[in-house]
C-alpha cells in the first residue's frame, strides 16, 4: 500500500507538545467502572512513541444523555496503569485550566483532558473550516505543535477534535490509526459471499450501512441482531410490544422504523431479521417466537435459539463475515448466547473481521482475540469504512498529506 497520509515518523517530536485524539469510549457500569479497558491499551504503543513530547490526550466517553455519558477520570488511572507512569486527569477540556496545565507540561508528560462531549459544539457535524475556525481550537492552537489522530472508531464522525485541528496544525496519524487502515484495506478485497451481522444499539449506523454496502453490491447478506433487529422486525409489521418500542422510542430511534421500511422492501431478500427472541422475563431467559414476543410485555434480551441456528449456518460458510454490535444483552451471561454463537461461528469464515467495544469484549471474554482475521477498536468507523464510505478523520489526515507533497513539489520546480 502506497502510504498517502503522514505519521509519528515524518516529524520529530522531541520536546514539542502533541495534541492525540484517541478513543477511549469503553463499557462501563453503572457506577462508573470501566468494564473492558481494551481500547484504552489500544493507544499505548502510539503514547509510548511519542515519549520524548508533551502529550495531551482529548478523548470521549459516550454520548449526552447516556448513562454512561461520564468523565474521563478512571480512564486516566487505567493508562497511567498500562504506561508505568502517571497521567494527569484534567477536569476542563479548553478553559484557563486547561491551558495553565497544558503550559505547565515537561517532556514525557502526559495529561488527558475532560470528556471532550461536554462541550457540546464539538459534536456538530461540521465542515472543517468551521471547526478549525471554533473557540475551542483557536484556544488550544497557540499551545500545540502537532496534532495526531489516533482514534479510528471516532473518525466517522465530522467532529471538531476529530476534523478541526488539521488544518493549522501539522501531524497525521497514530500508529492504531495506521494499523486500522492496512488491516481493513485488506478486508475490503475479501472473499465472497460477504456477510454482515449487524447488532448492538446504534440503529442509526446500522441501516446506513446496510444500505451502502447492499446497494454497492460490497455485501451479499445482512443479518440484523440486537436493538436495531427490533427496529426491523418493527418495520416489517411485526408487533415487538410495547417494551420493545418504548426502548427504541426511548433511544431516539422511532423514525428509523418508517426508514428501515423502505430499506426493507429495497433489499428484502438480502436482509434477515430474527424469527425468535429470547425474553427477560422477571431476570430469565425464556425462549419465545415473535408473536409472544408482542404480546408477552417482556424485553427481548437476545435473538432466540431458531436464530441462532439459521444465522450460525449462514456464518459459517462464508468468505468474510464482519461482525458489528452485540446481538443482546451480552453483560448478562444469560442473554449472551446469540453474541457468543455468532462469534464462534466468524472463526469459520475465511477472513472474519469484528468491530465494536461490546461484541470485541466479549470476543475477548472467549479468548478468541487470535481466531479473528482483525479485531478492528472501530464500531460504526470500521463498517463504513468497508462500505467504502471515506471517512472525514482519515481524509484529512489524507489532503494534509496532498496539499504538503504538493507545495514540495511546486518548491522543487521553482528551485530548478
Ligand atoms: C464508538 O464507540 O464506536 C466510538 O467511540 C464512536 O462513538 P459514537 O458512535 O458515539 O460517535
Amino acid at each position: 500500500m502506497t502510504k498517502d497520509f503522514f505519521t509519528i515518523d515524518d516529524f520529530d517530536v522531541s520536546g514539542k507538545t502533541v495534541l492525540l485524539r484517541v478513543d477511549f469510549n469503553s463499557p462501563m457500569s453503572p457506577d462508573g467502572m470501566i468494564l473492558d479497558d481494551a481500547r484504552i491499551k489500544s493507544h499505548v504503543r502510539t503514547i509510548n512513541d511519542l515519549k520524548d513530547a508533551k502529550v495531551v490526550l482529548l478523548a470521549h466517553q459516550s454520548r449526552p444523555g447516556k448513562s454512561d455519558f461520564m468523565t474521563m477520570k478512571s480512564h486516566a488511572a487505567i493508562l497511567s496503569k498500562y504506561l508505568g507512569k502517571e497521567v494527569r486527569y484534567v477536569d476542563d477540556i479548553f478553559g484557563s485550566y486547561a491551558r495553565s496545565c497544558i503550559s505547565a507540561m515537561e517532556p514525557g508528560d502526559v495529561i488527558l483532558l475532560e470528556n471532550v462531549r461536554f462541550f457540546s459544539e464539538e459534536s456538530l457535524e461540521r465542515s472543517v473550516d468551521e471547526h478549525a475556525d471554533s473557540y475551542f481550537v483557536q484556544k488550544l492552537l497557540p499551545l500545540i505543535d502537532y496534532y495526531f489522530n489516533d482514534a479510528f472508531a471516532v473518525s466517522h464522525r465530522s467532529h471538531l477534535s476529530v476534523v478541526g485541528f488539521t488544518r493549522d496544525v501539522p501531524g497525521g496519524a497514530g500508529r492504531l490509526l495506521e494499523t486500522e487502515i492496512v488491516s481493513l484495506d485488506r478486508g475490503l478485497d475479501g472473499e465472497r459471499p460477504c456477510i454482515y451481522v449487524l447488532g448492538g444499539a446504534k440503529v442509526d449506523d446500522s441501516l446506513n450501512v446496510a444500505k451502502n454496502v447492499l446497494s454497492k453490491g460490497s455485501a451479499d447478506l445482512v443479518l440484523f441482531t440486537g436493538v436495531v433487529g427490533n427496529v426491523v422486525l418493527a418495520a416489517s409489521g411485526y408487533d415487538i410490544g410495547p417494551t420493545n418500542m418504548e426502548l427504541i422510542k426511548k433511544t431516539g430511534y422511532a423514525d428509523y422504523i418508517t426508514k428501515a421500511k423502505s430499506k426493507i422492501e429495497e433489499f428484502g431478500d438480502k436482509v434477515r431479521y430474527p424469527t425468535d427472541v429470547a425474553l427477560n422475563v422477571d431476570g430469565k431467559r425464556i425462549e419465545a417466537g415473535i408473536e409472544e414476543m408482542g404480546k408477552s410485555g417482556y424485553p427481548a434480551n437476545d435473538i432466540g435459539i431458531q436464530t441462532i441456528a439459521h444465522y450460525t449456518s449462514i456464518i459459517e460458510s462464508a468468505g468474510t463475515v464482519i461482525l458489528n454490535g452485540p446481538a443482546g444483552v451480552s453483560e448478562n451471561p444469560d442473554f449472551a448466547l446469540g453474541t457468543h454463537e455468532i462469534i464462534r461461528a466468524a472463526i469459520h469464515a475465511k477472513f472474519s473481521i469484528v468491530g465494536g467495544g461490546h461484541i470485541s469484549a466479549e470476543v475477548h471474554r472467549l479468548g478468541m482475540d487470535s481466531q479473528f482475521s482483525h479485531i478492528s477498536t472501530g464500531g460504526g468507523a470500521c463498517i463504513e469504512y468497508l462500505s467504502g464510505t471515506q471517512l472525514p478523520g482519515i481524509t484529512v489526515l489524507r489532503e494534509a498529506y496532498a496539499k504538503k507533497k504538493g507545495s514540495d513539489e511546486d518548491l522543487s520546480e521553482d528551485n530548478d
